[in-house]
């Protein structure tokens, strides 16, 4: 199958996205700062987009927000009857019938598409996160492999908060992170969460100052990038299924991931 063209500006543009590759690194930016990056169904079918089209050589995608906020989350307009102009609106044509329901299913489906290839192990993702990440947004940033937040940075999983649950994709690396207890509390509360508490949570990798914040997430890409492809989407891997697997299959699963590993190592160096 031939490999999907990458989005472009235009299209970007219309999902309140940019997107710059350069040098295995995909840096998408949230681009509409005037609503605070608040999302649409169209943001996420294009990020959804942008990964699946991503070229081979990208090892790398960050995802920051232009202006205050890293996102606002969904735009609200979208639960509004009338909708945002040129999307579906999510109530107005809901009528509760069997397909109806249907076709919300199939519709949430596409936009978890966009949060899903964030975990992908040929990818490590990384959430440069200032200001506030609400909602979708903070369910965006937990969707990366790593967050660095600025000190400003605030999380809230708001969705409770307005009669919806989180359904993009955030609630199981939220559980992963910082165990159901805790989880219940942030969620039901829909309380935010400072930087400061964030990486207490285990929800940042590291905090800094705002200022800092491109540079660090610079110098974090150096890091990740000089490490060979091919091990890191294997080590990825390997460490993505360990929560889920027996000591014994996880030992199985290391010696056929060195396996080939070394296979590759050994070719390389054959004359
Ligand atoms: N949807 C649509 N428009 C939004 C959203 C949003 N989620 N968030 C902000 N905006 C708009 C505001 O309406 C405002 O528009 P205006 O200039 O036409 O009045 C503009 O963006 C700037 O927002 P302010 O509220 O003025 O900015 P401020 O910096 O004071 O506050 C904050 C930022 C805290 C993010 C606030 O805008 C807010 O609480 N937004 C709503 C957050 C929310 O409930 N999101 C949904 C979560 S649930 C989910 O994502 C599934």
């Amino acid at each position: 199958m031939a490999a999907a063209t990458i989005p472009d500006e235009e299209e970007l543009a219309r999902a309140g996205l940019r997107l710059d590759i350069d040098n295995g690194v995909a840096t998408i930016t949230l681009a509409r700062p005037e609503r605070r990056n608040a999302m649409t169904g169209r943001t996420w079918t294009t990020l959804a987009h942008v990964g699946h089209s991503l070229p081979a050589s990208v090892r790398i995608a960050v995802i920051k927000g232009e202006g205050p906020s890293f996102s606002a989350g969904i735009d609200l307009g979208m639960f509004s009857p009338e909708g945002v102009e040129g999307e579906r609106s999510l109530m107005g044509d809901f009528d509760g019938t069997p397909e109806s329901r249907s076709a919300l299913d199939e519709a949430i489906a596409g936009f978890q598409e966009g949060f899903l290839w964030l975990r992908r192990p040929d990818i490590v993702s990384v959430a440069a996160v200032h200001g506030h990440a609400i909602g979708a947004g903070f369910q965006l940033a937990l969707s990366c492999d790593l967050r660095i937040l600025a000190e400003d940075a605030q999380l809230c999983m708001k969705e409770p908060a307005l009669g919806l649950v989180p359904d993009l994709t955030g609630t199981k690396p939220l559980v992963d992170a910082v165990g159901l207890n805790r989880a219940i509390e942030l969620c039901l509360t829909a309380r935010t969460i400072s930087a400061a508490e964030a990486r207490e949570l285990r929800l940042a990798e590291l905090v800094v100052d705002g200022a800092e914040l491109d540079q660090t997430v610079d110098d974090l890409v150096a890091a990740l990038l000089a490490t060979p492809a091919a091990a890191a989407a294997a080590t990825k891997g390997l460490l993505q299924q360990a929560a889920e697997s027996s000591l014994h299959d996880q030992a199985a699963a290391e010696r056929s991931a060195q396996i080939d590993r070394l296979a590759d190592l050994a070719a390389q160096m054959r004359p």
